[in-house]
C-alpha cells in the first residue's frame, strides 16, 4: 500500500529541518502550503516536493495530502490544526500543541469527532534514547524514581518583533524551549499534583527565564529551568533510590546517556545511532497511528494536560496571551 502523503504548512526554519528528515528516510511528502506562492514554491524546488500551494486552505484541500504538518507560530496552532481537520487530514503539529489547554482541548475534541490522528510534535519522545530511558524508568533500573532535573537554555533572537519576544505570536522560553523539560518530567513521573513557578520578564511581557517545580504524587518532585537569552548546558538527569541517569545536552535532540549505580559507576552507557536530526521517529509514530496502532508515548489526552501546566506557570509568573481571553 502507497504510504500516506504528507503536505508541510508553513515552511519556515523548523519545517526545512523535518521536510529534510523525513524526505531522506523514504516518507512521502506530498506538497507545501505558504501564505505566500513565491515561499511555498522556492520550499518545494529546494526539497523536490511536487505540489506549491500559496494557501493554506489550498494545502489541506489537496486529495494528494493525507497528513498535514503544522509549523506555523503556536499563536496558530489551533486554527491551523483545526482548518486541516476540518478538510479531514491527520495532523502533526508543532510544539508546543498550542497556547492554551483549552485551545489544546477544542483541537483534540475536533479531531475525535472528524475521526482522525492528531499528535504533538514532540520529536524528542520519540527519539531512541528516550525510549530506552523509559524502558529503563518503567522496569524498574533506577528504584524509585524520585527526581527529574531539566533544564533549556538557548541563546535565541532578541529583536522585540521576533516571534520569540512577542506575546501577540506565543513569545517566551516556556512555551518554546520549557515545554521541553515539562514534557521530560511528565513522561517520567506523570502528571503533576502541584506546580510552583517563578519567572523574569521581557520589555515586551514573556518569559526570559523560568524555573519550575513540579510536585508529584509520594512527594517526587521534578526541578525544571528555560531560558531564551543564554545557552547552557541543556542536560536532564532522572534519579531514583538504585540508580541515576544522566542525559547528555542537547538532552531534547538525538544524543547520548548514561545509567549509573549511586556510586557513580556505569552500568549502561545508552548511545543509539540515529540519521538526520532524527525528527523520522515522530512522522513515524503518527503513520503507525494513522495505520491503527495504539500511542506509544504522548497520547492526546497528554499534550493537552501539558498545556494546562503551562498555563498554570504562566498564571504564576504573569504571562498573558490574547488567546488567554477566548471564551
Ligand atoms: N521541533 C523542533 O525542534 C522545533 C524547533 C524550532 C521551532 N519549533 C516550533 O515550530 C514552530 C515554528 O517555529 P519556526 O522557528 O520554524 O518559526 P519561523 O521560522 O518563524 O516559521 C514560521 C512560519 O509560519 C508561517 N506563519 C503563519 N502565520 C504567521 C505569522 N502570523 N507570523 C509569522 N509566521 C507565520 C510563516 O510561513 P509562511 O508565511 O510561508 O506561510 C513562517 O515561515 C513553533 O511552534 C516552534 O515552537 C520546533
Amino acid at each position: 500500500m502507497a504510504r500516506p502523503g504528507w503536505g508541510i504548512l508553513a515552511p519556515g526554519g523548523i519545517a526545512h529541518a523535518f521536510a529534510r528528515d523525513i524526505i531522506a528516510e523514504g516518507f512521502t511528502v506530498a506538497a507545501v502550503g505558504s501564505r505566500r506562492l513565491e515561499s511555498a514554491r522556492a520550499f518545494a524546488a529546494e526539497h523536490g516536493i511536487p505540489a506549491a500551494h500559496g494557501s493554506y486552505e489550498q494545502l489541506v484541500a489537496d486529495p494528494s495530502v493525507d497528513i498535514v504538518y503544522v509549523a506555523s507560530p503556536h499563536s496558530h496552532h489551533a486554527e491551523h490544526a483545526l482548518l486541516a481537520i476540518e478538510a479531514g487530514k491527520h495532523v502533526l503539529v508543532e510544539k508546543a500543541f498550542t497556547l492554551t489547554q483549552a485551545q489544546a482541548q477544542r483541537v483534540a475534541d475536533a479531531a475525535a469527532a472528524r475521526g482522525v490522528v492528531v499528535m504533538e510534535a514532540m520529536w524528542s519522545r520519540f527519539l531512541p534514547h528516550m525510549t530506552r530511558i523509559r524502558e529503563l524508568v518503567r522496569g524498574g533500573a533506577l528504584g524509585e524514581v524520585r527526581t527529574v532535573i531539566a533544564d533549556h537554555t538557548q541563546s535565541l533572537p532578541l529583536d522585540p518583533q521576533h516571534r520569540l519576544q512577542n506575546p501577540e505570536l506565543g513569545g517566551g522560553a516556556l512555551l518554546d524551549l520549557g515545554i521541553y523539560p515539562v514534557s521530560f518530567a511528565v513522561d517520567v513521573l506523570g502528571l503533576p499534583i502541584g506546580v510552583q513557578a517563578h519567572a523574569a520578564l521581557t520589555p515586551t511581557g514573556v518569559d526570559r527565564q523560568t524555573a519550575m517545580i513540579l510536585e508529584h504524587e509520594g512527594g517526587r518532585q521534578a526541578v525544571l529551568h528555560c531560558a531564551l537569552d543564554t545557552a547552557g548546558p541543556t542536560r536532564a538527569s532522572v534519579i531514583g533510590t538504585e540508580g541515576f541517569i544522566d542525559v547528555d545536552g542537547a538532552f531534547y535532540g538525538a544524543t547520548t546517556a548514561t545509567l549509573r549505580a549511586p556510586d557513580g559507576s556505569v552500568r549502561e552507557r545508552i548511545a543509539p545511532e540515529v540519521r538526520q536530526r532524527g525528527m523520522q521517529f515522530q512522522a513515524a509514530e503518527l503513520e503507525a497511528r494513522v495505520a491503527g496502532a495504539a500511542p506509544t508515548t504522548l497520547p492526546i489526552e497528554e499534550s493537552v494536560a501539558i498545556m494546562g501546566v503551562l498555563d498554570e506557570v504562566r498564571r504564576q509568573v504573569g504571562v498573558r496571551y490574547p488567546a488567554d481571553d477566548e471564551a
